[in-house]
């Protein structure tokens, strides 16, 4: 080709030569001299960043989010206005997994959004599911540390993700949606999302509504069985990727409709349950669904790194009109996320391009690695302290949310007291057709496999609880997988192999 560029340094200087390195002599060692060699070695020592510590294996697009309906009585945020069109980015993941992490495996599945409004990046990192395994973020490390690998044997441990689960009841509602159909989508474009935590809209008024997010697929949900999944995984690790990116770009754009249910803000001193408890969902026939808009995917990453690995979700990310909730999760994710951001990507991630908002960005914060853009920015060097007499950014009230009411005294109150862990659980297992119970109970029947008896006992006591049909589906299927598994053939070795 006649029109290629000329590659140069990365400090802009023609390269002469990217075959051969700079040796003494034809046969001799490399000079250190040959600083392109080193340049190009030192980078690739540099290609990795940190994988995100939950939900490292993930899958991307771009695409817009269009208001067709009409909450503007309930808040003042412009992108939700009708007719909004927003551009945004997906990332969809698993939780457990590395990155190189087989795509179908049985997991909950994370849904993030982030929208690049007029008024700053809104984000909602949330999952395919309504609920979480916990309620107090206290738990969540522990959580964690159950999912991720042994730290003596180095594999995924069922015993200690049972021990936990059985100790902790409010996991219930969570483990019966992992162990479901709905564990197992056949990929992200089958699976709804949940913005899962209660967050809040105030309007121009000054008035509070607590809401909950949901995006519905327009896809319709399928799902794989863990036979099928065993199948898919030998056959591709990237199930996932090749149907989303395949997807869009074939021009098959994914949809989701966004709706949201919405509590009058003293109606959480009614409910029969806590409002603001992960662990629980909305009845419908309370707070129905009211349809809000179109959630369109129809971009595929021109880099998967750049914008992919890069982009950093944070559910501290809101904008004037949204706000959060006294949710404990929530409120230790409004921490977490920018801290793990500022560890994986560094202290200016909101700067690389993909987490740049649309809008004029202008803080005081300064300096620091990676500092590209050249300052402070305030658009005037003399401005970099706050306040100032030199016409610097200034705060803008009409942001402020509402004052919340809060009452009680500070201490550490137990969640598990007056909390019914099993009522929504029976309902969900009530929903369940006959087909859909005998899957639940194979999957958990072959989760729990090999784990002691004492702890299985202790988590089929709370299946009882749920229902009577729920612990005794549980306990056949075990004894069905029991008799089923597997005996282990170990293939002789040839005595050539014994001698090596
Ligand atoms: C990722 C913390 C609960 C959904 C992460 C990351 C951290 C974290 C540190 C990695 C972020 C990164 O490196 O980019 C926590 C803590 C929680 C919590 C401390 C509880 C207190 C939840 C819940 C949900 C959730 C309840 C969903 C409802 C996600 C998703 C991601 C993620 C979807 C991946 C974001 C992406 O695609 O980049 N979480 N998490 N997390 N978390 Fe959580």
């Amino acid at each position: 080709m006649t029109d290629s560029k000329i590659l140069t340094t990365t400090a802009g200087a023609p390269v002469p030569d990217n075959q051969n390195s700079w040796t003494a002599g034809e046969r001799g060692p490399l000079l250190l001299q040959d600083y392109q060699l080193i340049e190009k070695l030192a980078h690739q020592n540099r290609e990795r960043i940190p994988e995100r510590v939950v939900h490292a294996k993930g899958w991307g697009a771009l695409g817009t989010l269009k208001i067709t309906g009409d909450i503007s009585k309930y808040t003042k945020a412009k992108a939700l206005q009708p007719g909004a069109e927003t551009p945004m980015i997906a990332r969809f993941s698993t939780v457990a997994g590395e990155s190189g992490a087989a795509d179908a495996e049985r997991d909950v599945r994370g849904f993030s959004l982030k929208f690049y409004t007029d008024e700053g990046n809104w984000d909602l990192v949330g999952n395919n599911t309504p609920v979480f395994f916990v309620r107090d973020a206290y738990k969540f490390p522990d959580f964690i540390h159950t999912q991720k690998r042994h730290p003596k044997t180095n594999m995924r441990s069922p015993t200690a993700m049972w021990d936990f689960w059985s100790l902790s009841p409010e996991s219930l509602h969570q483990v019966t949606i992992l162990m479901s159909d709905r564990g197992l989508p056949i990929s992200p474009m089958h699976m709804n999302g949940y913005g899962s935590h209660t967050f809040s809209l105030w309007n121009d008024a000054g008035e509070r509504y607590w809401v909950k997010f949901h995006f519905k697929t327009q896809q319709g949900h399928k799902f794989h069985t863990n036979e099928e999944a065993d199948q898919v995984i030998g056959k591709t690790r990237e199930s996932y990727q090749e149907a989303l990116y395949g997807a869009i770009d074939e021009g098959r754009f994914p949809r989701w409709t966004m709706q949201v249910q919405i509590m009058p803000e003293m109606d959480a001193e009614k409910t029969s349950y806590n409002p603001f408890d992960l662990t629980k969902v909305w009845p419908h026939s309370e707070y129905p669904p009211i349809d809000v808009g179109v959630l369109e995917l129809n971009r595929n990453p021109e880099n998967y790194f750049a914008e992919i690995e890069n982009v950093a979700f944070s559910p501290s990310n809101i904008v004037p009109g949204i706000g959060y909730s006294p949710d404990k999760m929530l409120q230790a994710r409004v921490f977490s996320y920018a801290d793990a951001h500022r560890h994986r990507l560094g202290t200016h991630y909101e700067n690389i391009p993909v987490n740049r908002p649309k809008n004029e960005v202008h803080h005081y914060h300064r300096d620091g690695q990676m500092n590209t853009y050249g300052g402070i920015r305030t658009g005037n060097p003399d401005v970099y302290y706050e306040p100032n007499s030199f016409n610097g950014p200034v705060e803008q009230p009409s942001a402020k949310e509402p004052p919340l009411r809060i009452h009680g005294d500070a201490d550490r109150y137990n969640h598990r007291i007056g909390n019914d862990d099993y009522g929504q659980v029976r309902d969900l297992f009530n929903l369940f057709d006959e087909g859909e119970k005998k899957r639940l109970f194979a999957n958990i029947a072959a989760a729990m496999s090999g784990i002691p008896e004492e702890i299985a006992d202790r988590q089929l006591a709370h299946f009882d609880k749920v229902h009577a049909d729920y612990g005794a589906g549980v306990r056949r299927a075990r004894q069905l997988h029991e008799g089923r598994e597997p005996a282990i053939s170990v293939t002789p070795e040839t005595p050539q192999q014994a001698a090596e």
